[in-house]
């Protein structure tokens, strides 16, 4: 079974992170290939807790390839802060295990200062960045001004293609947002050091990955953000700048389309989104507050408190067709524990109109009212469940209902932080039992 991309179903921060953890054990190449450090992968080994913002998420495990590919908006200083970070408790990172593409573009501290900045300018249409500069990173990649890994490790290279383009921004920053320009040849100076210390990563990951698929190696390809942020599918403007699923992982990885052989979706057992934009089933007031404290819904990358609504069946069927999903992962099932009804959406309605497939665009979801199917609850505590069986009846009834109504089997459940923290259902698939029980 030679590769896999696992990609978030959601608005992010469905526990990709844990999942692709737990899966890593099983493949060898690890390999982001799109956004960079708005990311936020937790994974919870015993007591310790690590949050990965752009080394994949293999990294845990020793003897996997994890590499960070030519679509990555790459922080060179949060990188090299991030591989000292993991150093220091111990994990080991360097040139054997960690690769990053001589391709991948460069942020610069100017374009996190721009994100910030030109969010000002869009009053109520303001997207809730993560501030982490990426918008205005890939804005530069489109724009051909963009300065990538390759120049960032050559000095020459790296003065020549900063220059120019600092001085346009440094423009932008004093006369449209009245904002402290940058000295040019201190950040030079800065980048290339970044860049010397990153040097030994270097390389062509594309070429590096064709042919690990060719001699039959395993490959997990890292989504990062979720479907419902994509930059073409999700609800714009409200998006991040990348392609997040499976149509993000040629491009962004150096593969060819038919090199990837499965997908595999990440959602909730309800749903959460950080920033603006649209989300039908989100909720307000006790349940809200009940959902966010009970599945401690804080961002990963931000600390801001995440919305939270009710599992969106319409948005899963949406985000899993779109991706070509033959299974799904659900996660977070275990905070659920403690109600009597929980409710899943399962159509939109305005007016006299009703809404089964999902409207991709953000005006259209505007205002748009949501019906729930109400499903019975569980009471008892299932985060020491490791088996289908194990799980209450009524829990059981509530996944397999929330499928049905998804239509695509739900490979593994997961019943808590812990990589351990999860249950199979490899009898669902049987043929395709390949990966970690998928
Ligand atoms: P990612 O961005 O998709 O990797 O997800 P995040 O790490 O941003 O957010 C997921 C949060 O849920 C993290 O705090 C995880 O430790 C936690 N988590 C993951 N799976 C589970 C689960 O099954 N149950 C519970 N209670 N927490 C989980
Ligand atoms: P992971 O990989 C959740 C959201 C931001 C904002 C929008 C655009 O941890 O699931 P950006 O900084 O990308 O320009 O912000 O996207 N966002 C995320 N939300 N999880 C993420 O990553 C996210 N990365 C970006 O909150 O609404
Ligand atoms: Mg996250």
């Amino acid at each position: 079974m030679p590769s896999l991309c696992v990609f978030g179903a959601q608005w992010g921060d469905e526990g990709k992170g844990k999942i692709i953890d737990r899966l890593s054990a099983d493949v060898d190449f690890v390999v982001r290939y799109q956004g960079g450090a708005n990311a936020g992968h937790t994974v919870v080994v015993g007591d310790e807790k690590y949050v990965l913002h752009l080394v994949p998420s293999g990294i845990l495990h020793p003897g996997k390839v994890n590499l960070i590919g030519p679509g990555v908006a790459v922080d060179p200083l949060t990188l090299l802060g991030e591989i000292e970070g993991l150093r220091s408790r111990g994990v080991s990172v360097d040139p054997s295990n960690l690769h990053l593409s001589a391709g991948a573009h460069v942020i610069f501290e100017h374009h996190k200062r721009i994100d910030s900045l030109s969010e000002r300018w869009l009053g109520e249409g303001r997207i809730g960045t993560t501030g982490r500069g990426i918008g205005p990173c890939y804005a530069d990649k489109a724009a051909r001004t963009g300065v990538r890994v390759c120049d960032l490790i050559d000095p020459e290279r790296l003065a020549l293609r900063l220059r120019p383009a600092l001085a346009e921004k440094n423009a932008l920053l004093e006369r449209v947002h009245e904002a402290e320009a940058f000295d040019v040849e201190v950040e030079i100076e800065r980048y290339a050091a970044a860049g010397a210390a990153l040097a030994g990563f270097v390389c062509d990951t594309g070429r590096e990955v064709r042919s690990a698929y060719r001699e039959g190696k395993t490959i997990l390809f890292e989504g990062a953000q979720g479907m419902l942020l994509d930059i073409d599918a999700g609800t714009y403007p409200f998006v991040t700048s990348s392609n997040t699923g499976v149509a993000g992982v040629p491009a962004g990885a150096g593969v060819a389309p038919n090199q990837i052989d499965r997908v595999i979706g990440i959602a909730k057992a309800y749903c959460t989104r950080v920033g603006e934009g649209p989300f039908p089933s989100e909720l307000s007031g006790a349940d809200a507050e009940w959902l966010r404290s009970a599945g401690n819904e804080f961002g990963a990358t931000t600390g801001r408190p995440r919305r939270c609504g009710w599992f969106d069946a319409v948005a899963a069927r949406y985000t899993l067709e779109l991706s070509g999903a033959d299974t799904w992962v659900m996660t977070n099932l275990d905070v659920l524990s403690g109600r009597e009804v929980v409710p899943v959406a399962v159509r939109y309605r305005r007016g006299d109109e009703r809404w089964t497939e999902y409207p991709a665009s953000a005006a259209t979801l505007d205002g748009m009212e949501v019906e729930y199917d109400e499903l019975a609850g569980w009471q008892e505590d299932i985060t020491g469940v490791r088996s289908w069986d194990d799980l209450p009846a009524t829990t059981r009834a509530y996944v397999e209902g929330v499928e049905e109504r998804v239509g695509v089997p739900i490979g593994m459940l997961s019943v808590g932080p812990d990589r351990d923290q999860v249950i199979p259902r490899s009898a669902r698939r049987p043929a395709l039992n390949l990966v970690g029980g998928l």
